[in-house]
Parts: structure tokens; sequence; C-alpha cells
């Protein structure tokens, strides 16, 4: 009996299998109490020692179920550990990056290029007060030139920025009377249809510069630098009179491209100027003491020109087919 038992055990595979043996021999009514209770039968002389042989048996067999049990857990633990093995030679799946949106570019760009002349890079509220979008910028209530401008208004007083200029007043009256020198990127908002070439909200790029002795030449050059920056060294611009009531002289800018029966086209990018006196005393400044420039960059335009877009509306749909042509631009 005692050889069958063991090679049973042996022979087992699962912990069940195991767990079914134990019961069938050490159980209360298992095979091993059996032969305990045929022991009454037995000649008084013979029963301490077929006592003593049982209870071996059944310390055995115990013995050896307790090791085939650790045996079978360590074996499975093993079997785990194996399926759980990392193939770290494996090559990886491929992380598709995502892309900067080409506004975003041209306005990381410009704040690089601008940045290391010296300027601040300044925000302000989307949500502006009539009193910044156009009083201080001496756009006088009822003044012609607000018809210029489609205005959200939200209030009477509160409106959706129609430039970014408004954070120039918003710049001079922060530094107190001191030098300025900043810029602000930032969406902007006008009543238009949109189509192609509008689109009701789009972008722009204010600079604004306040110091003693500045002049056009300034502004002249640095727009010069920037538009080379831009698009090269080669690239013609055009400078035109033009007229803001926050400017004087105002001036717009145009960029040359060549049409494809080789004439001159031109697309204005940005509307500049030398900061009015009214802006500058409005602002906290004396324009006899004081002078500036300002200027108001269509960050659009730039895109389109750097990147043949052809309708503006594919910069706010998000379409990926769209966004993931600009990968290359990092
Ligand atoms: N704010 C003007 C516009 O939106 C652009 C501009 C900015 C012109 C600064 C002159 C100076 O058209």
């Amino acid at each position: 009996l005692r050889k069958v038992i063991i090679e049973k055990i042996e022979s087992v595979l699962t912990l069940d299998d195991i767990e079914k043996l134990r019961n069938q021999y050490l159980s209360k009514k298992g095979e091993l109490s059996q032969q305990m209770a045929k022991m009454k039968d037995l000649p008084n002389d013979e029963k301490p020692l077929f006592g003593k042989l049982i209870n071996e048996v059944k310390e055995l067999v115990e013995n050896r179920i307790i090791s085939k049990i650790n045996d079978l857990k360590e074996k499975e633990l093993l079997k785990k550990l194996e399926n759980e093995k990392i193939d770290v030679t494996i090559p990886a799946d491929e992380i598709s990056l995502g892309t900067i949106h080409p506004l975003n570019q041209v306005i990381e760009d410009l704040e690089d290029f601008f940045i290391g002349q010296g300027y601040e890079v300044k925000e302000g509220p989307e949500v502006e007060s009539d009193f910044y979008n156009f009083e201080m910028m001496n756009f006088s209530k009822g003044h012609p030139a607000r018809d210029m401008q489609d205005t959200f208004y939200i209030t009477e007083e509160t409106l959706l920025r129609t430039h970014t200029s408004p954070v120039q007043a918003r710049a001079m009256l922060e530094k107190n009377g001191k030098p300025v020198k900043a810029v602000c990127p930032g969406k902007t908002y006008r009543r238009d249809e949109d189509d192609p070439t509008h689109s009701h909200q789009f972008m722009q790029f204010e600079g604004i510069v306040v110091d003693k002795g500045i002049s056009f030449a300034n502004l002249k050059d640095t727009l010069l630098n920037m538009t080379r920056h831009l698009f090269g060294n080669d690239r013609e611009i055009r400078i035109r009179p033009s007229y803001f009531p926050f400017v004087e002289p105002g001036v717009e800018v145009d960029v040359v491209y060549i049409k494809p029966d080789g004439t001159k086209g031109y697309i204005e990018i940005l509307g500049a100027g030398l900061v009015h006196p009214n802006v500058l005393r409005m602002g906290g400044y004396d324009p006899d003491v004081y002078s500036g420039f300002a200027f108001g960059i269509g960050i659009e335009r730039i895109a389109i020109l750097k990147y043949g877009v052809e309708d503006i509306r594919n910069f706010y749909i998000n379409d990926i087919r769209f966004l993931q042509q600009f990968k290359g631009d990092l």
C-alpha cells in the first residue's frame, strides 16, 4: 500500500489533484484510517506492530504530500515568471509625436527673434475693455476709425479685443514712465464673414518700444531685420504710408512675391508707425522727451507666406492631416 500511495503522489501534476489524494488517504474516512480500523480484528500481540506500521506510513505520506505541494507551487511560480519575462530586445512600437501648430511655430520663432534683442514677452486679456482697445489707442468715442474694426461687443464697455494694440497701453502704464520694449502675441477678434482669407478670430504679434530718441529709422531697421529673419536676406519688402489713430506716421509693410507671370505681387503682413503723442501722453510719457514705435504683425499672413497655405480656415479646423505636414519644422 505504501508503495502505491507514494507512486500516486509522485505522478500528480496539479495542486487540485494532490488535494484529492490527501482526502483519499489521510481524511477521517480515508484509506489509512480504514486500515487503522482493521486493527481491532487482529490478535493482541500483533496490534502494536501494526499500529506502528500504519502510523509510519501515515507520517511518510503526509511528508511526501507536503513536499509535493511545495514542489508544485515552485513549478507554478517558475512558469508564471517565465510567462511574464520581458524581452528587452524586441523593437519598440513607434511613438508618433504631435506637431507644433504652424501659427505657434511662427509665434515661437518671432519670440526668439525679439527676445534676442532684449524685448520682454507680454500677454494681455482677450476680453478687453473699450477703454484699452480704443480710448487709450487714441480712438475717441465716435471716432470714425472705430468703424474700421468690426467689433464683437460683450457689453457697452467690454469687447473681444480687435487687435493686440491695447497691450501697448498696458505695457506703458506698467512701466510708470520708464522705457518699454515688449512684444505681445495673442488672439484677436473681428466680425468678419469667414472665407479663405478672412477669419473672425485670428492672431497678431504686437511690438512696442518707447525710449528717448527712438526714430523712424529704428522702426525701419527693426522691421527689415525681422522680415529678413523670417523670409531670408533677399526677400524684398515694401513700406507704404497708412493710417492708424495710434501712430503718426503710420505705415503698412508688404512682402514681395513673384507671380506665375513674372510680375511682382504684394502681401500685407503688418501695420506699424511711430507712437502717437496722445498715446504716449496717456501711457505716462512726455512726448517732448520720449518717442517710440509700434507694430502689429498678422501671424496668419506670415504662416501663409512661409508654408503656402491656401485657406486661412485650415489653421483652425485642426484637421490632423493638415497639421501633420508641419512636422519637419519643429
Ligand atoms: N493694430 C493694428 C491693426 O490691427 C496694427 C498696428 C499695430 C498698426 C501697431 C500700427 C502700430 O491693424
